[in-house]
């Protein structure tokens, strides 16, 4: 059983974030959402797998390395056009050499791991089996029609979803269901459909099965999705101190606060990571806030938020629901609540408020 992660595509819903960096490198809790699903795949003892890139390909090959801090051997595929999660599949091809395979997508963090599932199909080797979570909106997913844990049909984000049953982004497929991909044609929107290519299999007699996730499951598309990824991230760590906080300063709730970090006359309520190398200085940080690395935190208030590194905000006030990109300066008097949807590289002055 190889994995195969998909970090590619083209993330419009977070522009202006993705015009400069993929969106599963997006930090939640401090760690690139792509992380989780290589975490994920190493639990399950998987041991190759194929990183799928696009655009933003370096930056991705950056931050992954060889695969060696995960446990895995990693090999990177590039995807010329993100011409839909089957044309991804295909174009893995001579990397997954007719082998059963893990695909998951790499903008989706799943909460469990997919221990159970990779065992499951190993034992009852069915066509493929997919994943799926009840939602109150489906229109906006590949939607399942199923009975007795067998899938009948599957539609791409329809605009009347005959369930309610989203298709998670981790699909166990086996060598059948590439072959099913070969005889697709594209969709509406221009995508080889990974839905249509299991559809056929079914069509062809294969059996589809489908899982009900019983935990949490997030596609981090858009801001709030990353918000509330890092919120359930955030609730999962355990505080320590490795960087160093001054007499003056007030911890509650589960701090982490990373080497090299130095926090002076602040207050951080938990849950809340402060990246290494990063000053907090008359500050209150949190609940729910993730500060990446280097980052200077200055009489403001940081909260339900996420920091990439290097960004300085300066006396701003309170913020609140915020992603601020990487390299992003805010400055200015505060006292007003600001929302925001910060790129990299951006720059903002903000009027200050009473
Ligand atoms: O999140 C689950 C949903 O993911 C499923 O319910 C849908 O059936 C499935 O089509 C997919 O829908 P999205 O519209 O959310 O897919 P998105 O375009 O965001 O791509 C998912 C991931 O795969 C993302 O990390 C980008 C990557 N990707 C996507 C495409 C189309 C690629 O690497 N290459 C591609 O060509």
């Amino acid at each position: 059983m190889k994995g195969l992660v998909l970090a590619g595509g083209s993330g419009t819903r977070l522009r202006p974030i993705t015009f400069s960096s993929a969106k599963q490198l997006v930090p939640v809790a401090n760690r690139p959402i792509l992380f989780h699903a290589l975490d994920q795949l190493a639990d399950a003892g998987v041991r190759q797998v194929g990183v799928v890139v696009g655009e933003h390909g370096d930056e991705v090959r950056t931050a992954v390395g060889d695969g060696e801090a995960f446990g895995l051997e990693v090999t990177f595929i590039r995807q010329p056009r993100p011409l839909g999660i089957a044309h991804a599949l295909l174009t893995a091809e001579e990397f997954l050499d007719g082998d059963d395979v893990v695909l998951f997508l790499g903008d989706n963090l799943v909460e469990g791991g997919v221990t159970s599932l990779v065992h499951r199909f190993a034992s009852e080797r069915p066509t493929a089996q997919l994943l799926v979570k009840d939602v109150d909106d489906p229109s906006a997913f590949g939607v399942a029609v199923v009975r007795d844990g067998v899938v009948q049909r599957l539609v791409e984000k329809p605009a009347e979803p005959p369930s309610s049953s989203a298709l998670v982004g981790v699909y166990l497929l086996s060598h059948d269901v590439l072959e099913a991909a070969r005889r697709i044609a594209p969709s509406l929107r221009g995508e080889l459909e990974i839905t249509d290519a299991l559809q056929r299999c079914i069509d062809d007699g294969g059996r589809v099965q489908a899982t009900e996730l019983s935990g949490w499951w997030l596609d981090t598309g858009k801001k709030d999705d990353v918000l509330d990824a890092n919120r359930l991230l955030l609730a999962e760590l355990t505080g320590r101190v490795d960087g160093v906080v001054d007499a003056a300063s007030r911890l509650t709730g589960t701090v982490v606060v990373e080497p090299g970090a130095r926090v002076r006359g602040s207050s951080l309520h938990g849950p809340v990571v402060i990246g290494a190398g990063t000053r907090v200085t008359d500050a209150v940080v949190g609940p729910d806030t993730s500060v990446g690395e280097r980052c200077e935190l200055v009489d403001c208030e940081v909260v339900d938020s996420v920091v990439m590194a290097d960004s300085r905000i300066d006396g701003v006030g309170r913020i609140e629901h915020c992603l601020v990109g990487r390299r992003v300066t805010l400055a200015a008097g505060g006292g007003v609540a600001h929302r925001i949807v910060a790129g990299d590289d951006s720059f903002l002055e903000l009027r200050g408020g009473s």
